[in-house]
């Protein structure tokens, strides 16, 4: 059964994606059947860093079922500008509406936000950690156009240092024995412990450093931009540029994902051929976070407190929630190799 927040897409069993990705199905053929779902629900949408489609769809999907959004996109039209805590506003905007989706540059924020609120949270993305909810589109349309998950040869190309949706992404691909071509400049290459993990799910992880080393074995291509606004520093590479015909050189069925925005990384005459999916991919989000809502709206919500530490360690990433709301120390948890944050997952050796 679905956990009460949707904070990292490794707590859905098998059984629940299965549940997940029929459902979604169901809505994506005949959306106007699920219209009055959620009637009388209301979704709040916290977005404290800018973003179009993970709103928007979120927003869209709970229109679509017949339910109301409140909320805000711009943190600087809120109480969070005069200093309120994450805690504070959690409390509140929870005590008003149904089911929260928040997105934050503080990693372990929507975790923390599920410890204060009285409704289901889920994560819209936060900072370079996790965007499970991306991971579910991305599972969606690669499910959906390549009718399977499993042992696929996937790359990985751009931004991998900071990209949330690859760090989100490959961990189900890797626990369904795909492999893996991370393709980047060596500054923005994989963090090692993301990679380690990986390898240690069974995945098979080969490291490049242009798009020409390994185009032809792929099966999905899912391409990033760089994320400068998390200190990331564009590399000008032509062989991590996907064009016409690096595209000619694929095989015919490779799909190319993207979570969008793009840059630069794409080259225009690329959207015209059949196998760019990305806007259809970002179409899909709607009918997946459809039924995410739907089967997390279906049952009591269990509420959290703050545990108490009697450690009251500190993290090490300057990144993490718990280094700027009051009253949180990240009590380790056991992570593939050795303890890591409870919040952000930062390996606590490193
Ligand atoms: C991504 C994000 O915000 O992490 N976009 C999205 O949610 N669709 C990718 C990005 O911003 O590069």
């Amino acid at each position: 059964m679905l956990p009460t927040d949707f904070l990292d897409e490794s707590v859905l069993t098998d059984a629940d994606w299965e549940d997940l990705y029929d459902l979604a199905r169901r809505i994506h053929r005949d959306p106007l059947a699920f219209s009055s779902e959620a009637q009388g629900k209301i979704l709040g949408t916290l977005f404290y860093e800018p973003s179009t489609r993970t709103r928007l769809s979120f927003e869209t999907a709970m229109l679509r079922l017949g339910g109301q959004v409140i909320g805000f996109a711009d943190p600087s039209s809120s109480s969070v500008t005069k200093g309120e805590t994450l805690k504070d506003t959690i409390k509140i905007v929870s005590s008003y509406c149904d089911i929260l989706a928040l997105r934050t540059p503080l990693e372990g924020g929507p975790h923390a936000a599920s410890l204060f609120s009285s409704v289901p949270v889920i994560n819209a993305g936060d900072g370079s950690h996790l965007h499970p909810t991306q991971t579910l589109t991305d599972l969606f349309c690669i499910r959906h156009r390549a009718g399977t998950l499993t042992g696929l040869t996937v790359g990985f190309c751009g931004d991998l240092l900071n990209g949330r949706t690859v760090h989100s992404l490959s961990a189900p691909l890797a626990r369904r024995g795909c492999t893996f071509y991370f393709v980047s400049a060596p500054s923005l290459a994989l963090p090692k412990h993301l990679k380690q993990q990986l390898v240690l799910a069974g995945a098979r992880v080969c490291e490049c450093e242009s798009l020409n080393d390994c185009i032809e074995k792929l099966d999905v291509l899912y391409m990033t931009r760089t994320q400068r606004e998390r200190g990331s520093e564009a590399v000008d590479s032509d062989g991590l540029r996907l064009t016409a015909d690096k595209m000619a050189r694929a095989r015919r069925e490779m799909l190319v994902l993207h979570p969008l925005p793009k840059v630069d990384e794409i080259a225009p005459e690329v959207d015209d051929d059949p196998r760019a999916l990305y806007f259809a991919q970002a179409k899909g989000g709607v009918s997946i976070r459809m039924a995410l809502m739907l089967r997390l709206m279906e049952r009591p919500y269990e509420q959290k407190r703050v545990p108490y530490s009697f450690e009251k360690r500190r993290c090490t990433n300057p990144r993490c929630v718990t280094a700027f709301e009051p009253g949180l120390y990240p009590d380790a948890e056991a992570g593939a190799f050795g303890e890591c944050c409870a919040y952000c997952s930062h390996p606590f050796a490193h």
